[in-house]
């Protein structure tokens, strides 16, 4: 009886994270939300916001959607250019995707 019922309750988490991460793409967990606090010097909030939107729409198409913490603001700049290159996004699109994934390092 313990087994089954532990059982059940990890099937409901499942089921319970599936509905909340599931399909939409715009509340994927790995695209954070960018706030006014996320503004540095360089990097807007506009710049921010428009630089996930960019990111979400252009960089799962190959394969999932990374998590712009996973690699540092230098790594990121190895892997953008070969990345971006493979898109059609334009020099200004670029440098708001590189702003957003960076968090405006
Ligand atoms: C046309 C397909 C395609 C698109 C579009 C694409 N990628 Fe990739 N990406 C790949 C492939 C294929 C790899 C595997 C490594 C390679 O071939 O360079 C990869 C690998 C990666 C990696 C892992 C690199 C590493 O060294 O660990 C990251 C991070 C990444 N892509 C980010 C992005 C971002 C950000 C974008 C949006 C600007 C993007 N990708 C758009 C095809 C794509």
């Amino acid at each position: 009886m313990k087994v089954l019922k532990s059982g059940s309750k990890l099937l409901f988490a499942v089921i319970l994270a599936t509905a909340v991460f599931g399909c939409s793409k715009v509340s994927t967990p790995s695209a954070y939300v960018p706030t006014a606090a996320d503004a540095t010097a360089t990097a807007t909030l506009a710049d921010l916001q428009a630089g996930r939107t960019l990111f979400i729409n252009n960089c799962g198409r190959c394969h999932t959607l990374p998590i712009p913490d996973d690699y540092s603001a230098s790594q990121w700049k190895s892997i953008l250019p070969g990345m971006t290159s493979r898109t059609s996004l334009t020099t200004a699109e670029v440098t708001q995707l590189t702003k957003y994934v960076t968090r405006g390092n």
